[in-house]
């Protein structure tokens, strides 16, 4: 198959409408959208990212005028978050309505549901007029999508188009808190921190990473975020392996970055977290064997990006 880079959003939309596959930007990461009601264009979703059969997919509105189609009820909880923070990096679990194909929710019976602040992601909803499931644009396992480059290197060949226009301003996932249970909780940490989230829903939980297990987030059952090369997390940045074939990423300059391999130092943790995929993947590209990053404190949207370093560095699916 051949892969369409397309910046017309309609004939984005057609795709979607036939039952395609095409990848699209939004705020957070790259989706990688399918009709969230036709079970055979999730099936080649699935297929297509190599995406284990138990991890629920998030379904994509493009305004809460679709909520009854996708959900059975909304908490008035799940209202009021939405009411503060959507269209935004945030995604809520409510109960799933039965037009949702069970493909798509692993078979659960409640649903993620976003509603993405990017203004091409939500003309191309509106024009698909569909729920549209979308997991991140990346094989699984790997660092998700946020350039057009790292979607083609990872789907190029697998999905109909890519739609092209505007950037992963964020660059990590959403923030996802399931609303299905009392108290709600952070199922996922995101660039919609707790303490924002706390704001509106005073008792929202965060099950610390202990505490969680893959029987309440079904996204732990699986590796992620994972470039080919050994990722190593420091705290400072003298704890670094000065050699060609070593990358360091962090806010921490390091005086003798030109015997290493790649060198990012970031101005901002806000920076960090946008560039943080991108750049474990272009260290595989460049044949990189470890790559170091400074660790952050989990402030902000901190909490989401030492998440995922941590993920990134874990061997516990190795
Ligand atoms: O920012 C994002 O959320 C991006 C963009 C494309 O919207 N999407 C994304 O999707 O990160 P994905 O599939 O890579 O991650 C979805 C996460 C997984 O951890 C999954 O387990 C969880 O959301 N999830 C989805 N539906 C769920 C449900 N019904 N119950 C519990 N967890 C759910
Ligand atoms: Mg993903």
């Amino acid at each position: 198959m051949q892969t369409q880079l397309l910046t017309d959003h309609r004939q984005a939309a057609e795709i979607i409408r036939h039952g395609g596959l095409v990848a699209f930007p939004t705020e957070t990461v790259f989706g990688l959208g399918a009709d969230a009601t036709n079970s055979e264009a999730v099936a080649k979703l699935f297929l297509a990212k190599g995406r284990p059969g138990d991890n629920p997919l998030i379904v994509h509105l493009h305004d809460r005028s679709q909520l009854p189609a996708v959900a059975r009820e909304v908490p008035s909880i799940a209202l009021r978050l939405l009411d503060a923070f959507a269209p935004g990096p945030l995604t809520i679990v409510v109960p799933k309505h039965k037009s949702i194909v069970r493909s798509v929710t692993a078979g659960l019976d409640t649903v993620g549901v976003r509603i993405p602040d990017h203004e091409l992601a939500r003309a191309f909803l509106k024009a698909a007029d569909l729920p549209i499931a979308a997991p991140s644009a990346n094989r699984s396992g790997k660092p998700s999508g946020t350039t057009v480059e790292a979607v083609l290197e990872d789907l190029g060949g697998w999905i109909d188009a890519i739609l092209i226009g505007g950037t992963s301003r964020i660059g990590l996932e959403s923030t996802v808190v399931d609303c299905s249970c009392l108290p709600p909780r952070v199922l996922r940490p995101g660039a919609v921190t707790l303490e924002q989230l706390r704001s509106i829903v005073p008792d929202v939980e965060i099950l610390n990473s202990a505490a969680t297990t893959a029987d309440n987030s079904p996204g732990l059952r699986h590796a992620h975020y994972r470039p080919a090369a050994e990722v190593r997390l420091v705290e400072r940045a003298s704890q670094v392996g000065l050699d060609s074939l070593s990358a360091y990423m962090g806010i921490e300059p390091i005086a003798a970055h030109r015997s290493l391999g790649l060198y990012r130092c970031f101005d901002s943790v806000d920076k960090y977290a946008s560039e943080l995929y991108e750049t474990l993947r272009h260290a595989d590209r460049l044949g990189i064997k470890t790559i170091y990053c400074q660790t952050v404190p989990a402030v902000g949207v901190g909490q989401a990006l030492a998440d995922r370093l941590r993920r990134a560095a874990s061997t516990d699916f190795a």
